[in-house]
């Protein structure tokens, strides 16, 4: 088998192939997880979905997120295009509710590539699906089940969003580091911070990513610019992306949390 960046060969499946799925299943709603970004802004070590939150790699906490929504019977792992074997290997030493397949296939050099070798390896009876980052890995389940239940209701296209704290600047980047002009203050009532995951109806998404190649940072925006209608639900302040070492702490603080409401 194949572990070429971009090439949309399987690496195998933790729970089963893609044939084994498209054969048999009535699989509706599949999440696509793109976890092959190397995590830069983190500092050096490993790709940014294998380092773990409280001992536990953060990809198997966004895989568990996707899982944990009972309309979710398919969870596609977008590994790092060299690391495939290792997220099958670590998957496989996880437990999973019953009823719901893992797939991993390497992933490419951009997340909009990655997310295409993702949707490219979906069976047929795939009707709706999930983009979630790896990144976000503790994005509740109620979110979830908001963003499936818009697409299921009829919405071909829905991402969860949360108000902002901040005011945003508009400015315009300068060549030499200089101080950067500002240009524009967009109206903050009228801003969302925009999270994962984003709902398509599959044959839309798929038709957004073989439409747009120029790199974009969301799916939705793909969508946007087919002329397509997105719609925003209720994001969570916990499905934050850890992106920065910062982001690792509150990760990690978020967890106790979690833990110390479950034990009463
Ligand atoms: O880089 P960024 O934080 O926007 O990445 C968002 C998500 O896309 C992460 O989960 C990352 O692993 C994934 N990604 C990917 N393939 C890439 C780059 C990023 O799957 N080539």
């Amino acid at each position: 088998m194949s572990d070429e960046p971009g090439t949309p060969s399987r690496t195998g499946s933790t729970a089963g192939s893609p044939a084994a799925a498209a054969a048999g299943s009535s699989h509706t709603t599949a999440a696509v997880i793109p976890a092959a970004g190397r995590g830069v802004r983190l500092g050096p070590g490993a790709p940014k979905a294998l380092r773990t939150l409280n001992g536990t790699p953060m990809l198997v906490h966004a895989v568990r997120a996707m899982a944990g929504s009972r309309a979710v019977s398919l969870v596609v792992v977008v590994a790092p295009p060299d690391g495939a074997a290792e997220v099958e290997a670590l998957l496989a030493e996880h437990s999973w509710p019953p009823g719901t397949e893992l797939l991993v296939v390497p992933g490419g050099d951009t997340r909009q590539e990655s997310v295409r070798l993702g949707i490219g390896v979906l069976p047929e009876s795939v009707t709706a699906v999930l983009v979630h980052d790896a990144a976000r890995p503790l994005v509740p389940v109620d979110t979830v089940d908001a963003v499936i239940a818009a697409v299921r209701n009829g919405a071909p296209a829905v991402v969860p969003a949360v108000p902002l704290a901040d005011t945003v600047k508009q400015v315009e980047p300068q060549s030499g580091g200089g101080p950067e002009p500002v240009v524009a203050t967009p109206e903050r009532a009228l801003l969302r911070a925009v999270q994962t995951p984003q709902g398509f109806d599959r044959a839309l998404l798929a038709r957004a990513h073989a439409t747009v190649t120029h790199d974009v940072t969301d799916d939705a925006s793909m969508v946007e610019q087919l002329g397509v209608r997105v719609v925003v639900v209720p994001g969570h302040e916990e499905a934050f992306k850890v992106t920065r070492p910062l982001d690792l702490v509150l990760a990690e603080a978020v967890l106790a949390r979690r833990r110390i409401n479950d034990g009463f």
